[in-house]
């Protein structure tokens, strides 16, 4: 019996989104050849294992690498590859050693010029999974490949293929999520339908490039604004006395018209960009305005946090450490991921303020904590507790709720404050000497007739 065709892809970019997409397309027969600039990255790999944490992965890796997975220097010119898919990252510019709120393309162009540029000849298919602004595919990737390969714009093989994983679940979704395909050509689409089908059942096909980067875009977007009403909400409800955490868990409860969000932080590293990359060539725009809002509505949720710090302890001094638990950016599903953490951005205010820190996180690695140079890192929660003022709890990591039995803290300064930022300590055996603060009632002022 004849053997079912398989495929031969490049991927350029072994990131988050690379890696994890490599990994499952191998583990699906897909032959998969990898390119990654960053050396760590590839020691890593060269170990069987990932430069992040991520279920499900490192053994993965371990059972394809060097079979179907194989991580290269450079694409091999003797493979009859099917497609190249660009998986690299598109950040916020920096200037000043700050974030702007405009995209920065360079790896787009810098995949393009420097892995594709030697072995694109124009008969394989080029997907852009990498979150893009509308019309990016079209109008700089295409071009640049008809280029290339001297051919009219109108045959290049290219798709948008957004990424729509959650990290922390990448594996699972990667095989299970219905997969956005689009296409410059019918050709185009029927390449990238045949590759997104050899690892999940659902694909969708989107009407055009641009829809497809429109879905990816809408999808983070909408989280971010969604949950931007929850933190409008929970801060108004504190203006009127109220603690805003309980009305919305009230407003929503058996009344299925609500579904507003809990107070939180809102950032990670799409969370974080994606709505400006949404808004970056709509200047005209009405919408833009409601978007922006939106996004910052979110950002300025960390200076309330330096804040209160301040509020509860005062200005800075030497004895007045801050210890922050909860670095990467979200606690559940798990990960190792600081990229855009607002607790690093508080950590940084607060640095800046003057205050020192101990920092601590349950899955982050210590060397990259270490490396962010914004205070001492603890290996448990307790040591980072012991010399601190208070404690801030900033993600929802489920370990919360087994560890933080208070006496066993063992705390130097009474009482001890603790913000709980995402009411992830709900086990906690309540003691005289422990202030316990949500984002709920962080800053309630008027006090309503009940307290
Ligand atoms: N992280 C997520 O969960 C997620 C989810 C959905 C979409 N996205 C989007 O996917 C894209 C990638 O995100 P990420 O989190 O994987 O970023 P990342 O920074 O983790 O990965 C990108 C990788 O590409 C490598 N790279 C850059 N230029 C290269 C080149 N010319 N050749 C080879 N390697 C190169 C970098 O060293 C890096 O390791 C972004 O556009 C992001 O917005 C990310």
């Amino acid at each position: 019996m004849e053997k079912e065709k398989s495929m031969r892809i490049g991927i350029i970019g072994l990131g988050y989104v690379g890696l994890t997409l490599a990994v499952v397309a191998a583990a699906a027969g897909i032959d998969v050849y990898g390119i990654e600039t960053n050396q760590y990255i590839k020691d890593c790999l060269k170990e069987d294992r990932a430069h992040f944490y991520e279920p499900g992965l490192d053994n993965l890796i371990k059972r394809n690498n060097g079979k179907t997975l194989h991580v290269v220097d450079r694409f091999p010119s003797d493979v009859a590859y099917d497609a190249f898919i660009i998986t690299v990252g598109t950040p916020l510019k920096m200037v000043d050693g700050k974030k702007c709120e405009e995209p920065d393309f360079a790896y787009i162009k810098s995949a393009l010029e420097g892995a594709l540029k030697d072995i694109y000849d124009g008969s394989q298919l080029v997907v852009l999974r990498s979150t893009v602004s509308v019309g990016t595919t079209r109008d700089i990737v295409r071009p640049f490949l008809a280029k290339l390969c001297g051919k009219p714009e109108k045959d290049i093989l290219v798709a948008m293929c957004p990424e729509r994983t959650l990290e922390g679940k990448a594996v699972n979704e990667l095989t299970n999520l219905p997969q956005i395909i689009s296409g410059n050509n019918e050709e185009s689409i029927r390449i990238a339908q045949e590759l997104f089908r050899m690892i999940t059942p659902c694909v969708i096909e989107a009407g055009s490039l641009e829809e497809a980067e429109l879905i990816k875009l809408y999808c983070n977007t909408y989280r971010d604004m969604t949950f931007a009403i929850g933190n409008a909400f929970c801060m108004a409800a504190q203006e009127f006395g109220v603690d805003g955490s309980a009305v919305i868990a009230h407003a929503n409860y058996g009344y299925e018209r609500s579904n507003i969000a809990k107070p939180g932080f809102v950032a990670g590293p799409c969370l974080e960009k994606d709505a400006y990359i949404l808004i970056n060539n709509m200047p005209e725009c009405d919408s833009r305005n409601l978007i922006v809002s939106a996004r910052k509505f979110n950002e300025s949720m960390d200076d309330l946090v330096v804040k209160w710090v301040r509020e509860k302890i005062g200005e800075p001094s030497d004895d007045k450490i801050v210890a922050l638990s909860g670095m990467a950016f979200k606690g559940q599903p798990e990960t190792s991921d600081l990229r855009g953490s607002s607790s690093v951005y508080i950590a940084e205010k607060l640095k800046a303020v003057g205050y020192k820190m101990n920092l601590h996180d349950f899955v982050a690695r210590p060397h990259e904590m270490q490396a962010l140079g914004l205070g001492k890192v603890c290996g448990s929660l307790q040591e980072a507790c012991a010399d601190a003022r208070l404690l801030l709890v900033l993600n929802n990591h489920k370990k919360y709720a087994e560890v933080m039995a208070f006496p066993e803290l063992s705390c130097k300064t009474h009482p001890f404050e603790i913000l709980d930022a995402w009411g992830a300590c709900t086990e906690l055996q309540y003691c005289d000497d422990i202030r316990i603060s949500t984002l709920g009632n962080l800053f309630i002022r008027r006090k309503t007739e009940n307290g």
